[in-house]
């Protein structure tokens, strides 16, 4: 694993994945498994930026998250699978950079305000909300990685991360690399109802999801308005359902699209197939995951395995940014 270049990818705590999930993030970190040496981290801090009464679950669906990183092919020899809050150097080296950010720039960061913007945070905004783009250029220079998948939303992060490491660098000495954010190529799949697929929405296909479910949910996939009858000609371009065939059914996209462009494809035949395709794609995470899901000891011992990989990591980083800023260690005498 030497020599490689680092990455660290970073998801919330949200227990079982979606499909979204899966096109926007995991299924580029397995991807990068074999150029990269990848580091996995369950953000659980994060999680009380937006919701600090609500921790009772946050380890349950830690574990329901970590499980579907391994259905889906994350391998924990190659890459190191952590939680932040278990990294207790994360939270020193925030503290630190926090004195290079001045409030202004958090506050001008588009993200953070559209954040507060939806949850109608205007004057109660916490400080560690709208400080989190701190930890997290924490959480990624701990690390000294070179990359951080992400979505666009995540970009103006990577953007300060450069910042505050540039910043270092030049008052304390070379210790960071400035990381640039990858990003993913479908990082927008739809939800059924066309809008952002997420837990909240109610619009989203897990990746646990049976057969059934999945016929079921994607009967109620939004699609063209203006194709009601089965004869209608119908505009894929703007169907979600064709949307998601373009993703998961390539062998017969160019078909669907002009049968239902001619209007001998109807809707439901054009849904019973998806929901074919995706159950097809799904299969071999689900079994994958009901063999995990029945040793919750091992998913338990992967993330130890992981924080004390990934502790060795940050502490070792830790003792060249008290070198550089001469704090913290006890000078030798
Ligand atoms: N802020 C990210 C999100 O809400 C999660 C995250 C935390 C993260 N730390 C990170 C992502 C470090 C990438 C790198 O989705």
């Amino acid at each position: 694993m030497a020599g490689l270049k680092r990455i660290l990818s970073g998801m919330r705590p949200s227990g079982k994945l979606h499909l979204g999930n899966y096109t926007g993030a995991l299924e580029n970190w397995v991807k990068n498994q074999e150029k990269f040496q990848n580091f996995h981290l369950v953000a659980d801090w994060h999680v009380l930026t937006t919701a600090p009464e609500q921790t009772a679950h946050i380890w349950e669906d830690t574990i329901e998250m970590v499980i579907d990183w391994l259905a889906v092919g994350i391998d924990p020899e190659k890459s190191v699978i952590f939680v932040q809050s278990h990294v207790k150097e994360h939270a020193e080296l925030f503290l630190l950079l926090s004195m290079l950010v001045t409030v202004p720039r958090l506050q001008r960061n588009p993200t953070v305000k559209e954040q507060i913007r939806e949850l109608h945070l205007e004057d109660r905004v916490s400080f560690g909300h709208l400080g989190y783009p701190v930890l997290q250029a924490a959480d990624i220079l701990i690390y000294r990685a070179h990359y951080v998948p992400v979505g666009e939303d995540q970009v103006p992060h990577i953007e300060l991360t450069r910042e505050i490491a540039r910043r270092f660098n030049t008052l304390y000495g070379k210790v960071f690399p400035e990381p640039q954010p990858m990003l993913t190529v479908f990082s927008r799949l739809p939800g059924l109802d066309a809008s952002k697929m997420s837990k909240s929405q109610g619009n989203t296909i897990l990746l646990s999801d049976d057969p059934e479910t999945i016929q079921k949910k994607v009967r109620t996939a939004v699609t063209d308005p203006q194709k009601i009858r089965m004869g209608d000609p119908g505009h894929p371009e703007i169907c979600t359902v064709f949307t998601y065939h373009k993703k998961f059914n390539a062998a017969e996209v160019s078909e669907i699209e002009k049968n239902c462009k001619k209007g001998v494809l109807g809707c439901v035949a054009c849904k019973k197939n998806l929901a074919d395709k995706l159950a097809r794609y799904l299969a071999p995470f689900r079994e994958k995951r009901a063999e995990l899901e029945k040793d919750r000891k091992m998913i338990r011992d992967i993330i130890e395995d992981g924080n004390t990989r990934a502790r060795k990591e940050a502490q070792e980083t830790m003792r060249a940014v008290r070198e550089a800023m001469k704090i913290g260690r006890m000078p030798d005498v």
